[in-house]
């Protein structure tokens, strides 16, 4: 694919992975930030992400972090915004980075879970608006779920998809624009489960993970549910669903279970409990199990 123009907007955690990994597939990145500092350590980062990964180092030397918006978009290809997960935000940015793109240049939000829809509606040119949603961190897992909206034009879904395989990325395409879109809506049923069970008294939060990781999450990389259930039978799988599926948690909303950890200020590792209790070392460790795994999983 010929090496294009693309601009970031935001560098935080996921923007500036973002850049570092069309910068070391051979385009010119342009990023920009709001906040001075994240914008002026952009660089820092990434080099030592290449550093640390063994990758071209000179790869950050095709990144250019500019102060202003308008000059960040105004000679890309590409626009991917990873501003902070704000609808208000997100709307009245691409309505300003709007005014300054080119009519052909493709603009694409990473977004977790709102609408592409809610966020590029307002557009003047909306066939040209997409969603791309990337995992954290973004040079280390390989999904990018490409989301047309009903406005999109094929070719600009066709374009996004080739530009991210080329950058050594697993597109997939969402066809249609709903919230979570595939992963997030896959991974929340599942900690839907996760809560009701200690919710429920069934097992402590421990053991719910204990249970993932030393079961099916061994084999989760490799077999997919719906491969996993043709491997089985779709005969077992539609026995296992009557007996389970009536048990299972099925609530529209968020847990009360959940409700009540956030409201007593239990949130997580930034305060030192959620679920769990966890010390400054446990994180740590925790931390660092995920990214061992990760980086060995991209040499396989
Ligand atoms: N963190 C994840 O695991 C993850 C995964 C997939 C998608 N996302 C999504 O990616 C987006 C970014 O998330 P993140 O984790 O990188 O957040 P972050 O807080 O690390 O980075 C957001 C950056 O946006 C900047 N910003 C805010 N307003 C801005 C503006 N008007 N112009 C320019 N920059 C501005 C902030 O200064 C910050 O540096 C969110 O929509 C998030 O939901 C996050």
């Amino acid at each position: 694919m010929a090496k294009t123009r693309i601009a970031v907007v935001g560098a935080g955690l996921m923007g500036h992975g973002i850049a570092q990994v069309f910068a070391l597939a051979g385009h010119h990145v342009t990023i920009t930030d709001s906040f001075h500092a994240n914008l002026e350590t952009a660089k820092a980062r990434i080099s030592a992400n290449l550093r640390d990964l063994g990758d071209d180092e000179k790869a950050v030397d095709r990144v250019t972090p500019l102060a202003d918006l308008a000059q960040t978009v105004r000679d890309a290809d590409y626009v991917v915004e990873a501003v902070s997960e704000d609808l208000p935000l997100k709307q009245k940015l691409f309505a300003e980075i709007e005014r300054h793109v080119r009519p052909d240049t493709i603009l694409a939000s990473n977004t977790s879970v709102i609408p592409i829809t809610a966020i590029m509606g307002g557009l003047k040119q909306r066939e040209r608006a997409l969603g791309t949603h990337w995992w954290n961190p973004p040079y280390l897992v390989p999904l990018v779920e490409v989301i047309g909206t009903e406005w999109t034009l094929p070719q600009a879904i066709e374009w996004t998809m080739a530009l991210h395989a080329d950058a050594g990325k697993k597109p997939a395409h969402v066809k249609k624009d709903v919230p979570g879109f595939i992963g997030n809506r896959l991974q929340h049923a599942l900690w839907r489960e996760a809560v009701s069970l200690v919710e429920r008294g069934i097992c402590d939060a421990e053991t719910v993970d204990t249970v993932i990781k030393a079961a099916f999450g061994r084999r989760l990389a490799v077999l997919g549910p719906l491969e996993n259930a043709d491997l089985v039978g779709t005969d077992l799988t539609l026995a296992i669903h009557k007996t389970v599926l009536p048990d299972i948690e099925s609530r529209p909303g968020p847990s009360p279970y959940l409700e009540k950890l956030v409201a007593d200020g239990k949130l997580g590792f930034k305060t030192g409990e959620g679920f769990r209790k966890w010390s400054a070392e446990e994180q740590a460790a925790l931390r660092s199990r995920v990214v061992q795994h990760l980086k060995k999983a991209r040499d396989l």
